[in-house]
């Protein structure tokens, strides 16, 4: 484990078609630590930037300002090879639509990484099924994405992205399309994977869903606020609520 923080923007900014009619400031100045093995949430409305700002986390994306730093790497740095490596080793991905091959089995989904590793087939089939078992789906390693439940398929994308151990597992919505007793499962993976070591950085527009992180960070039209309170905005002066819940009906 190095000393840097795993992840470290500077005045990150994003600028959508800049200098036309269409211009959109999707990112503006955001400064974000997040140390080794710390679960955050980013929470924040529609169209707030949160994905933009997971894109780029998660070097898929490129900011027009300011700088990020993954684990000590100013990605910039990098080029399209050195990028697509350090995605491969580092990071997890999980979206809310699952982002399965459908016309693949569980299996094959989640030993996908791996066919851009030199690790024998064998080897890799055995390390799918090993991850499937870890998220509860020993049994079902040879289903197609549309032959499994939601949450299944989600947890079939969860086994895909920590297939290789990677330091840092970004969750954009994970739980948006899933009922809430299914999405509290998936959240109960994350906070085993946070506690075997693992990054967790989860993006919610849902104050119930970013609660289980440890800090939630708010984005509002792009910028971002570090908040202790994610179930509602304190004006300056008004105290927390007794019970933790801003609003909550008296
Ligand atoms: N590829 C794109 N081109 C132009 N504008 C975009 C693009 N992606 C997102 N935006 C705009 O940037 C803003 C932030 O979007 P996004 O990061 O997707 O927010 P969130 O994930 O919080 O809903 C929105 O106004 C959105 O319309
Ligand atoms: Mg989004």
């Amino acid at each position: 484990m190095s000393a840097a923080p795993l992840i470290r923007t500077i005045g990150l900014g994003k600028v959508y078609a800049p200098g036309t009619e269409a211009e959109v400031v999707a990112l503006d100045n955001v400064d974000l630590e997040i140390a080794h093995g710390e679960f955050v949430s980013i929470m924040g409305a529609s169209g707030s930037g949160k994905s933009t700002l997971m894109n780029i986390i998660g070097c898929l994306d490129r900011p027009t300002a300011g700088r990020y730093e993954c684990d000590g790497v100013d990605v910039s740095s990098l080029d399209a090879e050195e990028t697509a490596r350090l995605r491969l080793e580092k990071i997890g991905f999980i979206f809310q639509g699952f982002n399965l091959l459908s016309r693949m089995d569980a299996l094959h989904n989640v030993m996908m990484p791996l066919s851009y590793s030199n690790t024998p087939l064998a080897e890799r089939a055995a390390r799918a099924r090993q991850a499937l078992e870890a998220v509860g789906l020993g049994g079902r390693t040879q289903h197609k994405p549309g032959e499994m439940s939601g949450g299944q398929q989600q947890r079939v994308s969860i086994a895909r992205a920590m297939i290789n151990n990677p330091p840092l597992l970004l969750a954009d919505e994970p739980t948006g399309a899933l009922d809430s007793k299914t999405g509290e499962d998936v959240l109960r993976l994350f906070e085993s994977l946070k506690d075997q070591g693992h990054t967790i950085v989860l993006i919610t527009h849902d104050p119930e869903i970013a609660r289980h992180a440890d800090r939630v960070c708010v984005m509002k039209d792009g910028a971002l606020q570090e908040g202790d309170h994610p179930l509602g905005e304190r004006r300056p002066g008004e105290s927390r609520p007794a019970d933790g819940r801003a609003g909550a009906p008296a």
